[in-house]
């Protein structure tokens, strides 16, 4: 290949923006793609239009070689699937398998080879918009739900044309921006970089994820596209990742922003450097790379590189061999949408709803005393179920929660609506007309939030708190009806403490994707019961973040006496609203003691903890049991809880099961230096429970001497069986 060739496979053009896809595939552009000016692009879609483009890839170009089509299918492609950190509160892989592995069939039949996604940062500042991409705020569970999108997307193999590269994005925390603002800097240790930030990124690698993108921000002052030690250093030195790497948009150009380039060309030479392939939309590596190559072998060196990444990616995909075996309108007439995919939303979504409160079993609304009255904008908002990456979906194919809840409403049960306003301002009278109706209701269900342009990429907000009008809404709707059901539609956490006071009864239903309605009716009536988790603790005010229940001890631990000096705010409790892993059901559950396999083991050695979970209830139910871990005495200070293990299982009325984690000491190490992990020797803590902040029945293991790895803790799962 001619350099002009090497460097046209570099370059990742734009079809058209996030919404309007396409719309610059001009003539003007096929010639490009006719002179080999072009390796990939990104924001199109349509297998026939994209064939068109694949074909004068392949047989007017000189070299023939097939483009690679990329797209945000983040959470479904027509079929929109809920929110990823909602579906990540389902606590269950399997549920993020299955919505990727429909994705990546819907999409593929549209043309598409490559997603971006899953995104997998940790995010402990909900200001931060970002939040709703990733699964939360805990290394452990982001680094399941990797794998588990991992699988889903590329499935057992690339070349099959249902199946498609995956993208674990963006390395490395990007969700740890300073003040929670969008693409700000990052400055956090080694430490929690390797432990917290990291480990979703390596199980996404473990499980074979084909690319990775690099963030937008900087860490510490070095921005990470620009970055050897952050991405050639930690994916290929570290890692042994041999895929492709792809930047965000326009990112190297704005390592000139980020102040650490003078010129487009040097920007280029850093991030080809860095160990990036692709170049997605600045253009630098097209434009300004050719004359720096001249007489620098080290640097043509690192083209045939990125070159030959991009190639064995599109070889992967078995593009050389069949290049249009994406492209058959009849597929991609007959797969979007459908009946089966859509059953599958609802059944996904229904699982991702969090039941923060039910003090006094007003949920389930099986039977419920007279007519519903629904209050709120939201609660006949299309497009917010979509949430911000909605690929291909269509507000037309959304059913609304209004919908839903008067579709299945119980015989003989009227369903009436009040908007009660707007989302970002009070109105009162629409509030009064609310407020009026609610007082001779039968039933209320109050639906308020944030609607989708308040979370997302850029969407990052100072406060976490209701926007206006939807607070002033629930205050006066909760004032004259406590007993309302509460849903709360949102993308990230939120404070709410007023409503956490008043309301008897709070739903989190965050947005659900085209199934929201039948979803949410589904839990309100009874049909199916909430099950899922909160994968980020809820925090009482904005001030208290970032917040997280995974955080270290203090020397001087809180304590509520204002006399003594401790690790507390004089103005508010340090504890979460609602804590990570909370969330109730319609069953109750009681736990019995943990039981240890063995109480010492080699640093090598597996060993299992075992624990009864009775269904105390008469009703059939699920429960999510969850498993921490701390290392009360470690060369550093370790967290006060790490969750290392979790089941979503199923337990009939008034029966029990035993469930079994089995674990290895690797998942304790802590990170040393240069990719190796410290296995210390010493003890070990378990603790079992529903929620991080009702965990009881404390087991310990022995680990009796030191041992080095070099596998992330958090990455490693838990094996886990139920009996
Ligand atoms: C910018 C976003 O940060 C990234 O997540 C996305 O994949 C690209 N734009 C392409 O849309």
């Amino acid at each position: 290949m001619s350099v002009d060739q090497k460097l046209g496979q570099l370059v990742q053009a734009a079809g058209g923006r996030s919404k309007s896809l396409n719309s610059r595939l001009t003539d003007a552009e096929l010639d490009r793609v006719r002179a080999g000016k072009v390796g990939s692009y990104l924001h199109v879609a349509g297998a026939e239009a994209l064939g068109e483009l694949q074909r004068v890839a392949v047989e007017e170009s000189e070299h023939g070689i097939p483009l690679l089509f990329a797209m945000d299918v983040v959470h479904g492609y027509r079929t929109i699937f809920p929110v990823p950190i909602a579906i990540a509160s389902s606590f269950d892989p399997s549920a993020w398998e299955e919505a990727a592995r429909i994705s990546a069939d819907e999409a593929t039949s549209a043309g598409l080879h490559w997603t971006f996604a899953p995104m997998v940062d940790i995010a402990r500042d909900a200001r931060w918009g970002r939040i709703v991409e990733g699964a939360g705020s805990d290394p452990y569970l982001s680094s399941v739900m990797a794998a588990a999108q991992v699988r889903g997307y590329q499935g057992a193999s690339l070349g099959e044309p249902h199946t498609m590269l995956a993208t674990a994005k963006h390395l490395g925390a990007y969700g740890a921006a300073t003040g929670g603002r969008d693409y700000g800097s990052a400055d956090l240790s080694e430490r929690t970089l390797h432990e917290v930030y990291l480990p979703s990124f390596y199980a996404a690698e473990e499980a074979g994820v084909g690319s990775f993108m690099t963030a937008f921000n900087d860490i510490g002052g070095q921005p990470v596209t620009g970055t050897e030690a952050l991405v050639d250093g930690i994916l290929r030195d570290q890692w042994d990742f041999d895929g492709l790497v792809v930047s965000d948009w326009n990112a190297i150009a704005e390592l000139l922003n980020h102040g650490v380039a003078e010129t487009r060309g040097e920007a280029a030479v850093l991030a080809l450097q860095a160990g990036v392939d692709m170049d997605m939309t600045s253009g630098v590596f097209e434009t300004d790379l050719k004359a720096i190559l001249d007489g620098n072998p080290a640097l043509t060196a690192d083209l045939d590189r990125a070159v030959g990444h991009i190639l064995s990616v599109k070889e992967r995909l078995g593009l050389f061999d069949q290049p249009f075996a994406y492209h058959d309108a009849g597929r991609e007439e007959a797969s979007l949408l459908t009946e089966e995919n859509r059953a599958a939303a609802r059944d996904i979504a229904a699982r991702s709803m969090v039941l923060l409160k039910n003090e006094s079993q007003t949920l389930p609304l099986s039977d419920p005393a007279g007519d519903i009255l629904v209050i709120g904008t939201l609660a006949d908002d299309h497009l917010t179920q979509l949430g911000s990456w909605r690929a291909r979906g269509e507000a037309g194919d959304v059913i609304s929660i209004l919908d839903g809840l008067t579709d299945a409403a119980p015989d003989g049960v009227t369903v009436s609506y009040e908007p009660g306003g707007n989302i970002q301002t009070a109105d009162e009278d629409a509030v009064d007309a609310a407020v009026q109706a609610a007082e001779t209701a039968g039933n209320v269900i109050l639906v308020i939030g944030e609607d989708y342009d308040l979370s997302g990429e850029a969407r990052s907000r100072s406060s976490v708190e209701l926007p206006a009008g939807q607070k002033a809404l629930a205050d006066a709707v909760l004032a004259a009806r406590p007993d309302a059901v509460v849903l709360l539609v949102t993308g990230r956490a939120m404070a709410i403490p007023d409503i956490a006071e008043t309301a008897d009864t709070i739903l989190l239903t965050w947005m659900l994707g085209v199934e929201a309605g039948p979803a949410v009716a589904d839990v309100v009536y009874g049909a199916r019961a909430p099950a899922g988790r909160l994968p980020v603790d809820f925090p009482r005010a904005t001030g208290q973040l970032p917040l997280t229940y995974s955080e270290t001890p203090s020397g001087r631990p809180a304590n509520p006496d204002l006399s003594v000096d401790s690790n507390r705010y004089m103005d508010l409790p340090i504890t979460p609203q609602f804590a990570f892993g909370h969330g109730l059901t319609y069953s109750t559950f009681s736990y019995g003691q943990p039981q240890l396999s063995k109480s010492a083991v080699g640093p090598q050695e597996a060993f299992s903890i075992s624990v009864d979970i009775t269904n105390t209830s008469d009703r059939d139910g699920e429960d999510v049991v969850q498993l921490y871990m701390r290392d009360p005495v470690s060369r550093t200070s370790r967290p006060k809880k790490e969750l290392r293990g979790f089941k979503r299982v199923a337990i009939p009325a008034g029966q029990s099961v035993t469930v079994t984690f089995t674990l290895s000491p690797a998942q304790s190490a802590t990170y040393d230096d240069d990719g190796s992990w410290l296995i210390e020797a010493g003890r070990l803590d378990f603790m079992i429970g529903p929620s991080s902040d009702s965990t009881s029945g404390q087991v310990t293991v022995e680990v009796t001497e030191a041992a080095e790895t070099r596998v992330p803790a958090a990455a490693i799962e838990t094996e886990v069986s139920v009996q």
